[in-house]
């Protein structure tokens, strides 16, 4: 069975030699994800604001995977405590994701590095040179995220250990480009380190397939949002359960004058409110009420809050329900330890089945 109920192609009497085989040939395709990382499974659950804390973070480490706290908006305090917090949960590693752009990015990283943090992952923008280097220098490793080949290069080049490649099917702030594309255009030429691939995950044999393309391993957001142990208020998990693909839209931006950060949620009253009033702004702007800054603060001030509104407080219908695509797969409210047994067993299944086919081919050749 999958996570999300349906049966898996029934594939005649996979025995369990083939499955060892194939457990094994997962190890080898993952294997640089899993020493970089130091976990078995080369799983990485993506930082999310609000969710990804002590609970989520150490669940995902303790069944095998690499649980990531999101800092988000967080005080180097709050996230001093937060660490601690979560070592009391696991004795496993875990990383530590900060937005670049956080006013106080420098202590954030000295909090993590105190704390003896291995890995500390940098969003939200391009990361400068001086803090790759202060983090390597105090022996952690540097994660990032690129949205290009150029800019991958550029990183590896200041000293980025490893690589986020996030494709546009992904929930919360998103680029322009899917994971299909930013594949190609990105594993076959970049070999320095490893690459872990995001945005639309949420099957084992999947995540295969970019695996055979060069990825190290996967990032999942969405999937583990609506986990048991995720904290997430049940209506933010329910609104997840209902949901088909279609309904996590991209945020709209109706001038371009005015831009508007990409941001993948559910559609609700909040996004279609969130029209009139960029519309009701411009309008203001053209009447010269507002200035052109003015009116850009208006906007961006609109989700201020909007992810712990939903997240945390369930306010499903007016606060940001951010989700991907994959959304329409999430079908149960499951334990990370099933979820993530079930992504690994759905990889063994695939490659035990082309490994079949692989072995038949051999056969029918010799006979032929
Ligand atoms: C509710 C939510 C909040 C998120 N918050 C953050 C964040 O604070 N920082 C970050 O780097 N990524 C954030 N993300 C992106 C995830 O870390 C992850 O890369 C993404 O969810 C992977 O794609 P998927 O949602 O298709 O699994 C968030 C995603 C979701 C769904």
């Amino acid at each position: 069975m999958t996570q999300n109920g349906q049966k898996l192609q029934e594939i005649p009497e996979l025995t369990e030699v083939e499955r060892e085989h194939a457990r094994a040939l997962l190890r080898q395709l993952w294997r640089r994800g899993t020493e970089f990382l130091g976990v078995p499974y080369a799983i990485l659950g993506g930082a999310m604001s609000w969710l990804s804390e002590r609970h989520l973070v150490s669940a995902i480490s303790n069944a095998g995977g690499f649980g990531v706290i999101a800092c988000g908006a967080m005080e180097p305090h709050a996230l001093a405590q937060e660490i601690a917090a979560t070592r009391l949960l696991t004795y496993r590693p875990f990383g530590v994701n900060l937005i670049t752009m956080h006013p106080q990015l420098q202590d954030l990283v000295n909090v993590c590095l105190e704390a003896e943090i291995g890995h500390i992952v940098l969003a939200g923008g391009v990361p400068s040179s001086a803090v790759i280097q202060r983090i390597k220098e105090a022996g952690a490793k540097v994660i990032a995220f690129v949205p290009t080949l150029a800019l991958a290069k550029r990183l590896v080049q200041i000293g980025v250990d490893a690589l986020v490649i996030e494709g546009s099917e992904a929930g919360g702030h998103v680029g322009a480009v899917s994971l299909t594309v930013l594949a190609q255009e990105i594993l076959p030429f970049m070999r320095e380190v490893p690459v872990f691939v995001a945005g639309g995950l949420v099957r084992g044999d999947a995540l295969v397939s970019y695996l055979e393309q060069g990825a190290s391993g996967g990032q999942f957001g969405t999937l583990f949002a609506a986990s048991t142990e995720s904290i997430a208020h049940e209506n933010f998990k329910r609104a997840f359960i209902r949901a088909s693909a279609r309904d996590a839209e991209v945020s709209v931006q109706l001038d371009e004058r005015f831009p508007v950060a990409p941001v993948r949620a559910l559609k609700n009253a909040g996004s279609r409110r969130f029209l009139t009033h960029q519309a009701e702004v411009i309008q203001r702007f053209q009447a010269e009420e507002l200035t052109r800054k003015e009116a850009q603060l208006e906007i961006e001030h609109f989700w201020a809050g909007a992810l712990r509104r939903a997240a945390i407080e369930g306010d499903v219908e007016n606060g940001s329900v951010m989700a991907g695509q994959s959304v329409g797969m999430v079908e149960a409210i499951q334990p990370v330890r099933h979820i993530i047994t079930n992504l690994v067993e759905q990889a063994v299944t695939r490659l035990a089945c082309q490994q079949r086919h692989y072995v038949a081919d051999k056969v029918f050749d010799k006979v032929t």
